[in-house]
């Protein structure tokens, strides 16, 4: 069968075997027979650029279960293959705190741990309380706490030490009933509450604000084929940004922040966005695929690009970026060659 329509950026590769798996039981009994699989879930952050020759499993386990709640909290088991927009939606209907900010990310709740999703200010893993997967090899189904999962800036353990070797099936959640920590820093939000006038958002506030300006800046999946972000911010020594700064007095930089330390004095990150932009590309069209023109970090599909293409393009971009900058750009989005 044709994955179009289970890649955000809708590549036309063929799958040779598929099959779509909705519960726990059935995978465990698939990956005893076979273990060499293809996983999609959402299909929002890979570039598929070949026919897949393995079994392609698409992970369809559904469900929301409220585990526990107090007057403070709730947590909750969410499913793998909830999609993560609607899950969101539901939290701010229910007045669940944490996430609201991350609205409209397209993609499944099971891969949310994977690339640590974030967006205007807040990142997954400060509501993830345990990640649940099957181990492919032993078909046991394993729990990561929050720690084992080494989150990082667009990172986790299921991108390294693991990658390849589980299945997440659910994630637990840990949300604030009331005194919730809204996280309003990020300057669109607050330009777009400004706007309506609202001094004291609600999270249906935020979360409407987050999908207002992600509607003005990010191309919608289902219209022109994307995959978000194509490249992770990139972070440079001081050393070179001053020096950047000279050739480019304009260059925007933020602070680094990572888990070890607080606060980085010697690094700074930059938005890959202006890099791409000031090298030229924002915009550009090479007939099926280019360049977002209003957010030059989203490589698009406009119809029939292939894979193949769309990683070429990524390349050129990158080598202009090395030369340009002296800043190699990492590639986020998961490339299947
Ligand atoms: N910029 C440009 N030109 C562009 C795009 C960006 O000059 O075409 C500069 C501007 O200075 C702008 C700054 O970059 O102020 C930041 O842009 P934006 O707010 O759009 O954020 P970003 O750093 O480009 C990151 C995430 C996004 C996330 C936004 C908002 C990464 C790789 N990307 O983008 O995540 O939505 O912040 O928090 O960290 C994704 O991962 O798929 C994604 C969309």
């Amino acid at each position: 069968i044709s994955l179009k329509n289970y890649n955000t950026f809708g590549i036309d590769v063929t799958a040779k075997h598929f099959v779509s798996v909705d519960s726990v039981y059935q995978l465990q009994q698939l990956l005893k027979k076979e273990k060499d699989i293809f996983l999609i879930s959402g299909g929002s952050n890979m570039l598929l650029t070949k026919d897949i020759e393995q079994l392609v499993v698409h992970i369809d386990i559904n469900g929301i279960s409220i585990d526990k709640e107090d007057d403070n909290f709730v947590y909750l088991t969410v499913n793998a293959g909830e999609n993560w927009h609607e899950f969101v939606l539901f939290c701010v209907d229910n007045n669940y705190g944490g996430i609201e900010n991350l609205s409209l990310i397209p993609g499944n709740v099971g891969t949310c741990p994977i690339q640590n999703i974030g967006a205007y200010g807040v990142e997954v893993k400060d509501t993830i309380t345990k990640v649940e997967a099957i181990e492919i090899e032993s078909q046991k189904l394993v729990s990561f706490s929050n720690a084992e999962c080494n989150f990082g800036y667009r990172n986790s353990i299921f991108k390294n030490e693991v990658k390849g070797n589980f299945v997440i099936t659910s994630v637990s959640f840990k949300l604030t009933k009331k005194n919730h920590q809204l996280n309003t820093s990020y300057g669109a939000i607050e330009t777009e509450l400004a706007s309506k006038n609202i001094k004291n958002p609600s999270l249906k506030n935020i979360s409407d604000a987050v999908i207002a300006i992600r509607k003005s800046k990010l191309p919608d999946p289902k219209e022109i084929g994307n995959s978000g972000s194509f490249f992770k911010n990139p972070v440079i020594s001081e050393m070179l940004f001053l020096e950047l700064q000279n050739e480019y007095p304009t260059i925007p930089s933020y602070p680094v922040i990572s888990s070890e330390v607080e606060k980085s004095e010697t690094e700074v990150k930059i938005p890959a966005g202006w890099l791409i932009e000031k090298a030229g590309f924002k915009g550009k069209r090479f007939g099926n695929y280019g360049v977002h023109e209003k957010q030059a970090l989203v490589l698009v599909n406009y119809g029939n690009a292939t894979g193949k293409e769309i990683y070429q393009l990524a390349k050129k971009i990158q080598e202009t970026i090395l030369k340009q900058f002296r800043i190699s750009l990492e590639i986020e989005v998961n490339i299947i060659a």
